[in-house]
């Protein structure tokens, strides 16, 4: 296992491990799902038993491959895992998933890739489940420990971070792409948002 994989494992996952339990709450059973920006698998982990498919795209190979392993370990043979950019997925047909997810990835994008990102999911996708940074973050510890990670992981990073902010996170995103809002409740001391959509 790569160290940025053994890293995000030991430092990342625990703090978002409630969240999936509440993630996990919203999907029904057997259900079909596809997750952009799958990282190091740990949001499929804490899914596949609701699903009788998977689908993880995530442009890292080094993060496919740790999701691969981990699934694979667990015997989550529902699960599947592809190197590919999120903005384009021609092997895949419309609404060909129950639910689109795609979490803690949108805010790290530039602002066109995160729309055309969320425009593919939304296509191969009969509802969507978006779960990401609240807009704005509270001014509390947990939201200035949020501003303290991004900042630390600086870059294009942290410059879509910054952006994601200044226009107002996921509402208006899925607004733009021409998705119905059907619920949205906050998670995480407030510092993230989860979103559920359709078109
Ligand atoms: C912060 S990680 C979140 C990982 C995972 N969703 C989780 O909950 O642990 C964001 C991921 O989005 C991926 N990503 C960023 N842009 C992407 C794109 N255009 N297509 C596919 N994956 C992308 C990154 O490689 C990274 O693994």
């Amino acid at each position: 296992m790569s160290i940025s994989c053994s890293l995000y494992r030991l430092t990342i996952d625990p703090i978002l491990k409630s969240l999936r339990k509440e993630v996990a709450a919203l999907l029904s059973e057997n259900c079909t799902v596809i997750e952009l920006g799958s990282g190091t698998g740990a949001q499929a982990c804490a899914l596949a038993d609701r699903c009788s498919r998977y689908l993880g795209i995530d442009l890292n190979p080094g993060s496919v491959a740790c999701a691969q392993a981990r699934c694979k370990e667990k015997g989550f043979e529902q699960c599947e895992f592809k190197v590919v950019d999120g903005s384009s997925l021609p092997f895949l047909k419309d609404k060909e998933f129950d639910v689109g997810t795609c979490t803690l990835a949108l805010h790290e994008m530039q602002a066109d890739m995160r729309l055309m990102v969320l425009k593919e999911l939304q296509r191969v996708s009969k509802k969507l489940i978006v779960i990401d940074y609240a807009s704005p973050l509270p001014h509390s510890f947990a939201g200035k420990g949020a501003w303290f990670i991004e900042k630390l992981a600086g870059g294009d990073h942290y410059a879509g971070f910054m952006e994601y902010q200044h226009l107002g996170g996921v509402l208006p995103l899925l607004k733009i792409a021409g998705c119905s809002i059907l619920s949205q409740q906050k998670s995480l001391w407030g510092i993230v948002s989860i979103v559920i959509s359709q078109d």
